[in-house]
């Protein structure tokens, strides 16, 4: 009975069912809560980095790597391109929440398109200067265990290269509904430093395994985790039809 029921049902309904909307709603609120959590994580981590990089300008030295640690030294060696990767990061930690708020898109529409196309901006820059560090020059070495990370850095900055394109074409072919899942995928990956950060102290704390193996392990592992909870969102909010309707509409049409 219960399967005729859900087979006949249209997809509006099966959308709008309570227990879809309950979950939708407690997985909202979850969402956020982990967001925060991130953002603190990358942006110490983007604090951290530039105070040690301010330092190190400070100090006398030839070759960076023997100064400092095999790890830190890389950023000296390339500090243009550390720098030309942590301020981007600072605008996209900063402005990717604002994205998602709708109170923002509602009444500041401008705003709205004017910070996403810097943020697409910096998502690009972020891209080729993390892509140039750890695919070129990974911690490790790329002819040794460092092929892990950059590996993982070659695939995941493609990945988000295309998501951010796919993000921006959409938009401009005024696809609402696919513009709102390429950017959450987009923003999904940025995050991805964050969360392997939070995997990276959880392991080294807990496994005595160390950072050389770690490094490009948790790499693959907070990306692939965050792709997999960006795609369950996006599935469990997709609106039916052309998918240019927005959950919360739909969801508070059914409540009233
Ligand atoms: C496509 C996007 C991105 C890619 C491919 C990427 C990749 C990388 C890579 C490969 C490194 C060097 C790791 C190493 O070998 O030491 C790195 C470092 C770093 N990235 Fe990104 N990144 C991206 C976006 C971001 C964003 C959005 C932030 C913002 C929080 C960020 C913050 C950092 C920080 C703070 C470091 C320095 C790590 C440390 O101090 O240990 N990255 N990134």
């Amino acid at each position: 009975m219960t399967e005729m029921t859900a087979g006949s049902a249209t997809p509006e309904a099966l959308f709008s069912a309570p227990s879809a909307r309950t979950l939708r709603k407690a997985l909202e609120i979850v969402g956020w809560l982990v967001m925060a959590m991130l953002l603190w994580t990358g942006l110490t981590s983007i604090f951290g980095r530039a105070d040690f990089l301010m330092e190190a300008s400070t100090v006398e030295y030839t070759d960076p790597l023997e100064t400092f640690n095999a790890f830190d030294g890389r950023y000296v060696q390339f500090s243009f391109a550390t720098w030309a990767h942590l301020i981007p990061g600072l605008l996209i930690f900063g402005l990717g929440p604002l994205q998602f708020s709708r109170y923002i898109r509602k009444n500041y529409l401008n705003f709205h398109r004017w910070s996403g196309r810097v943020w697409l901006t910096c998502g690009v820059i972020s891209a080729f200067s993390g892509g140039f560090i750890g695919i070129f020059y990974p911690f490790m070495g790329v002819d040794g265990q460092g092929f892990n990370e950059s590996m993982a850095t070659t695939f995941f900055a493609v990945y988000t290269l295309f998501c951010m394109y796919k993000a921006y074409s959409s938009i401009r072919a005024k696809q609402f509904g696919a513009h709102r899942e390429w950017m959450i995928r987009s923003w999904a990956l940025m995050l991805a430093i964050a969360t392997e950060r939070v995997m990276l102290g959880i392991l080294m704390g807990t496994t005595g395994v160390g950072v050389e193996v770690l490094f490009g392990t948790t790499f693959w592992m907070a990306g692939v985790v965050n792709i997999v909870a960006s795609e369950i969102w996006i599935n469990l909010t997709r609106t039916p039809g052309n998918g240019n309707r927005h959950w919360k509409d739909l969801d508070a049409k059914a409540a009233a």
